[in-house]
């Protein structure tokens, strides 16, 4: 890790700060991604006070605008990056919310954030990533969202009728 170029997303807390910690103190110069700023601000001061190299990036990535002004900015800073942590992520409903009961709202936001920013700030660090010899793009997901065998066969055996 020493001397990579990591950027995170949702590294304020959870496991994107734990990342960004160890990444950190392994040697890699890590961008932290997220949309609170003071939240992101107390635990950027609290990596420098340990002499990790950090730098808060706000950014919602609910915004098309705001990823585009992150990357334009990173671009300015860096002539490549080595890899992209896309952790960053909402969960706004209880898993036991049935089907018919999702608002369209929480829907369109999490497809926004979960989705469509995921994929968006992919997209448009490719080309910095393919400036890296080791360009990696490295996707949180949820256990829901692998569907093996043995989910789905626990799935339909858990499942209630409607
Ligand atoms: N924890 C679990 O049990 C679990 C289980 C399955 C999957 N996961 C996945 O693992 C990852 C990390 O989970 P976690 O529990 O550590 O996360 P967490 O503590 O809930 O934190 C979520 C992070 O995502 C950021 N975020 C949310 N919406 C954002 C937006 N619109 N723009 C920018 N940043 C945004 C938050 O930043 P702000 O504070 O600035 O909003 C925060 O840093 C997520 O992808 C999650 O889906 C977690």
């Amino acid at each position: 890790m020493s001397g990579k170029i990591i950027i995170i997303t949702g590294a304020n807390r959870g496991m994107g700060k734990a990342m960004t910690q160890k990444l950190a103190e392994m040697g890699a110069t890590v961008y932290m991604i997220c949309r609170d700023k003071e939240s992101g601000s107390t635990v950027e001061n609290e990596f420098k006070d340990k002499n990790l190299s950090v730098t808060l990036k706000i950014t919602d990535l609910e915004n098309v605008e705001d990823i585009n002004n992150l990357v334009q900015e990173i671009t300015k800073e860096q002539n490549h990056i080595d890899v992209l942590i896309n952790n960053g992520a909402v969960n706004l409903e209880k898993a036991t919310t049935r089907i018919e009961n999702i608002p369209l709202e929480i829907l369109e936001q999490t497809m926004n954030i979960n989705f469509r920013g995921t994929l968006l700030i992919s997209q448009k660090f490719v080309p910095l990533l393919k400036k890296s010899t080791s360009g990696r793009i490295i996707n949180f997901s949820s256990g829901l969202g692998q569907l093996t065998e043995w989910v789905i066969i626990l799935l339909i055996v858990s499942l209630k009728p409607l």
